[in-house]
């Protein structure tokens, strides 16, 4: 039997079962930020009311917040109150509600992404969002992808396997660290052009350095040679402003765990209408016709109560204001690369004279340290986590503040660089 007409039997015979309680009704659960919005955004002050929605750690500053953020208390609250709700239901839940569940978060953050809903799919993260795009492009031997030099590790994989299986070819677009202006990106990848090239992967804001590329305009170029752009949004959503960028990509993929801060292991990815059909899922589904975007949903039975809490994550977004957030958070990088950048021996590996090319993250080195070293130091002598970046294309430390971090926890950093470059 195929598994949705089981699904809507089983629904029917424990429909005449006494139900379970409805434990909870919707969105019940209103964190009080009447507190948070006594202060004026403009102050400090606003912020360490801020800090205070999240669980900061005691014992270290962490300014290591790219990986992922955790969520502020009222996610995390309204994520276990889910978790325990369906504990409590069971497989009654996944059986009679799920979907509908799934299908509200959809409609909740196409709206906020302000994309058609019908091209959205709700992943686990931007790894398995991009792997169904790059292992299921209707690939043929000898077409032509230019990556960028800085791109993910996993996505390059994805690239280096479609070499091997379908014998398409890689070409590489050398981003440069400090830009001077966008032509010169855009410069990187028309030089590797041919009339092979059928797509360009772009990484918009780079894990790295934190540089943001000019994706909205290097689409519009790429659209013009008739060549289709996937876009690794990772770090960008809930970040900076995404909205051009997710309606001209082809294929858009983030994690919710970054900048929206919702639980561990959502994602998106964002297909536009008329490429669905062609592209295969990783998981093979048969629940949903070709051109219907649910088919990358299949993956068997997932944490649900995640996907629920998508919606809190987008009202604590906009409690703060995507500008006022995405200020803050450019604010929080400047203050401290403004008060270290012309320390003798220090190297910013971040583009900061263009207030559009970098937001919260940034990458630095001291000459004469190791990046490991210089991390690993930061660590053990001021108890500042951060992350040591070795790469072909780029050697530093990475800086990343997030929403709960002070100016303290900065002046911390800018006076542990006096000291070790001295
Ligand atoms: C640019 C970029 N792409 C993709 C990813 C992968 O994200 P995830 O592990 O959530 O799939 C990351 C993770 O940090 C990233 O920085």
């Amino acid at each position: 039997m195929k598994r949705k007409s089981f699904i809507k039997n089983a629904s029917a015979i424990l429909a005449l079962q006494t139900l379970p309680s409805n434990l909870f009704a919707n969105s019940d659960f209103n964190f009080n930020y009447q507190l948070l919005n006594q202060y004026d955004k403009n102050s400090e002050d606003y912020w360490i009311q801020m800090s205070k929605m999240f669980q900061v750690p005691q014992d270290f500053i962490n300014l290591e917040n790219g990986y992922f953020s955790p969520q502020p208390l009222s996610t995390l609250a309204f994520h276990q109150k889910y978790e325990s709700a369906i504990n409590h239901k069971t497989s009654w839940f996944m059986r009679n509600e799920q979907s509908d569940k799934i299908e509200k978060s959809r409609s909740s953050l196409a709206e906020f992404l302000k994309c058609n809903k019908e091209e959205l799919a709700i992943t686990r993260n931007t790894t398995e969002s991009l792997n169904n795009v790059i292992s299921g492009f209707p690939w043929k031997k000898g077409d032509e992808v230019i990556i960028g030099n800085q791109d993910y590790g996993s996505m390059v994989a994805a690239f280096q396997q479609q070499v091997q299986r379908n014998g398409i070819i890689v070409k590489v677009a050398q981003i440069p660290l400090h830009p001077q202006n966008d032509d010169e990106i855009i410069e990187a990848f028309s030089k590797l052009l041919t009339p092979k090239t059928k797509v360009i992967h772009l990484t918009h804001l780079i894990n790295l350095s934190g540089q943001i590329l000019p994706a909205s305009k290097i689409i519009d170029w790429a659209h013009e040679k008739n060549i289709q752009v996937m876009v690794d949004a990772a770090h960008s959503v809930a970040h900076i402003d995404t909205s051009s960028v997710i309606q001209k990509a082809d294929y858009f993929a983030a994690s919710l765990h970054k900048w929206l801060c919702c639980p561990l292991g959502v994602g998106i990815l964002k297909i536009k209408q008329e490429h669905i059909a062609q592209i295969y899922p990783l998981m093979s589904d048969e629940d949903y016709p070709k051109n219907n975007i649910r088919k990358f949903e299949h993956q068997g039975t997932k944490p649900i109560q995640s996907i629920i809490a998508i919606e809190e994550a987008i009202a604590f977004h906009y409690t703060i204001g995507a500008e006022i957030k995405e200020n803050r958070l450019r604010y929080l990088k400047n203050y401290w690369i403004n008060k270290v950048k012309n320390l003798p021996k220090v190297v910013i590996n971040t583009p900061t004279n263009d207030s559009e090319r970098s937001c919260a993250i940034a990458n630095f080195n001291i000459e004469g340290y190791k990046p490991t070293q210089l991390s690993k130091l930061l660590f053990e002598k001021y108890k500042i986590f951060s992350v040591a970046i070795e790469h072909p294309a780029i050697n530093g430390v990475r800086i990343t503040p997030h929403l709960y971090t002070l100016e303290k926890d900065l002046d911390a950093l800018v006076g542990a660089v006096e000291e070790l470059r001295s």
